[in-house]
């Protein structure tokens, strides 16, 4: 199969009304399936259990998405059981061969589109735009890496020396375990899934128990591209003990996760030790979390960057690791920044994602609810509270977890809400002296992951490159919303292992290299 240069899927343009409508017929869709079972599948078996994982809407959580099995210790055996008997023949099948089964999940997931992006809508309370561009997003993530998978097939360069035929070629590893989030329940879990398997390994996938429909569909998926029974196990548990369980599973090979600092370094401790057993070093991958910063110079367009603020600090309620919380001002346009951002923050719509107008939905669930009113909170005392500062009054009236979009400034660049992750719509802006002390005060941060800075004088931008120390950094530009194969993705620090998803260098941390030497 030829396949063509690759390129990013397109968003779906709601302004026009066959669009409106044909979302419309997937929610309706995805409504009617409410309470649906969904078991684990383990070697192609799909198995009930008793016990279940609850998948609820967040801005209506008497609404039941569906009723998910829930795998334990011994069902974590058996999934590790059938994915080890799978690596046998599924690591022989040609990258080629592998590679097309993403060609053709890909195809399916375009036509299924809006069921994908619709599911989010009530399973996590994305926006109709943010559901979508998640949805093309994983749709981007299985092009790119089959293309990838075709790319590394080919014989790599070496330099030649007379009298020996070398070559280089990559294997994959073995089992993998992977680990996403639930804020981006399609895209993360679609491209760490497909770039494991791609490569040649057998995976368990251990969906985010606030997500596990999404992933359940995109298990279908690849069943329904023909994948065959074993290299994809869909097992939703709970993190702290089938996960970790399977963290320290000797046989597991790698680990792909994607989450919260805590988690991937605790992930981290327990894949460093050697099991009884275990013939590797574990490989792990942790994508993490952020505290993102937006700065803005005293000779920038101020309105762009407002706009561009309102976007990162808001989109998704700033539940994105690539989420701008702070907002860092050069002092001499530091009012006026402030007045621009409160402006286009109160214009946001909340309500219920279901309807199109809505641009801000519900927290992912109760415990991210009370987690980010505990930092409004504490913001109170920190900061000068300028919008916002506590639950939506559609929480009481609907049960959801609303939270208003709010604003502190005046944050001192070491409070705990300039330094923590609040992972919600609460964005601190801070005064810098002059534009070195701006990168100064962004850089004062454990994280490391995107940030931007707004900015017409060249020599800044240029001092920004050099020492704004973030794996993804715009000039002009919101700090949310990178495209596979454009922005690879991933951040320094304790924002993680600077993976670069949707980049060349991805795939090669699910392969392992082999060299062969014949003398001639
Ligand atoms: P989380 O760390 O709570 O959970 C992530 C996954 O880990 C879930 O599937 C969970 O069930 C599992 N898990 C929990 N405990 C575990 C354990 N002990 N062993 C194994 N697995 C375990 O994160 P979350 O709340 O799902 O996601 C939000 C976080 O993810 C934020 O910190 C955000 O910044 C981060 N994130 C980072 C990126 C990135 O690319 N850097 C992208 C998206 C989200
Ligand atoms: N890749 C996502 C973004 O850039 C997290 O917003």
């Amino acid at each position: 199969m030829a396949v063509v240069p690759f390129q990013n899927e397109p968003l779906t343009d709601f302004s026009l009304p066959q669009n409106r409508e044909a979302f419309r017929r997937a929610l309706e869709l995805v409504q009617s399936r409410f309470g649906r079972e969904y078991p684990l599948i383990i070697g192609g078996e799909r198995i009930m259990t008793r016990d279940r994982i609850l998948s609820t809407n967040p801005a209506n959580p008497k609404e039941v998405i569906g009723s998910v099995a829930k795998a334990d210790r011994d069902l974590a055996d058996k999934a590790m059981a059938a994915a080890l008997a799978a690596f046998q023949d599924w690591s022989r099948v040609s990258p080629k061969a592998r590679a097309r089964i993403l060609l053709k999940a890909a195809a399916i997931m375009r036509r299924r589109k809006h069921e994908f992006s619709a599911t989010m809508v009530v399973e996590i309370g994305k926006s109709w735009v943010e559901a979508d561009a998640d949805t093309a997003e994983a749709i981007d993530f299985l092009e790119y890496y089959a293309r990838e998978m075709y790319r590394l097939s080919e014989p790599q360069p070496l330099t030649r020396i007379p009298g020996e035929d070398n070559e280089l070629y990559y294997i994959p590893l073995g089992v993998g375990l992977i680990i996403p989030p639930w804020n981006f329940p399609c895209a993360i879990t679609v491209g760490m899934t497909a770039s494991a398997i791609v490569a040649g390994n057998t995976v368990i996938l251990k969906p985010s128990s606030l997500t596990p429909v999404v992933a359940a569909l995109f298990a279908e998926v690849m069943e329904e591209a023909g994948l065959p029974p074993g290299v994809l196990n869909y097992l939703p548990g709970p993190g702290g003990s089938v996960g970790d369980y399977l963290v320290g599973h000797p046989q597991t090979r790698f680990i792909s996760f994607t989450g919260s600092k805590e988690v991937g370094l605790r992930i981290n401790e327990v894949a460093a030790k050697t099991a009884p057993g275990q013939r590797w070093i574990k490989r792990v991958v942790a994508e993490m979390g952020g505290k993102d910063a937006i700065v803005v110079d005293r000779e920038a367009d101020l309105d762009a960057a407002a706009d561009g603020i309102v976007a990162s600090a808001y989109g998704f309620q700033g539940q994105k690791c690539s989420a701008c919380s702070r907002a860092i001002i050069h002092q001499d346009v530091y009012e006026e920044m402030i007045e621009r951002i409160v402006e286009r923050t109160k214009k946001l719509v909340q309500g219920d994602p279901r309807d199109p107008e809505v641009h801000q939905g519900p927290v992912a669930d109760e415990s991210a609810f009370k987690s980010i009113l505990h930092y409004i909170e504490i913001g109170k005392q920190e900061g000068r509270l300028v919008l916002g500062g506590g639950p939506s009054p559609l929480a009481s009236e609907t049960g959801g977890y609303f939270i208003q979009p709010t604003i502190f400034a005046d944050v001192d660049s070491r409070a705990r809400i300039g330094q923590e992750e609040i992972f919600g719509p609460v964005l601190a802006i801070m005064k810098a002296k002059d534009f070195e002390d701006a990168i100064r005060i962004a850089n004062d941060t454990e994280y490391g992951l995107t940030g931007s800075v707004y900015s017409r004088n060249r020599a800044n931008l240029e001092y920004a490159r050099r020492h704004f120390f973030v794996g993804n950094l715009y000039l002009n530009r919101k700090s949310t919303g990178a495209l596979v194969g454009v922005h690879p993705f991933g951040g320094f620090n304790m924002s993680g292992t600077d993976s670069k998803t949707g980049g060349h260098d991805y795939l090669l941390l699910f392969l392992q290299a082999k060299a062969v030497s014949e003398k001639l």
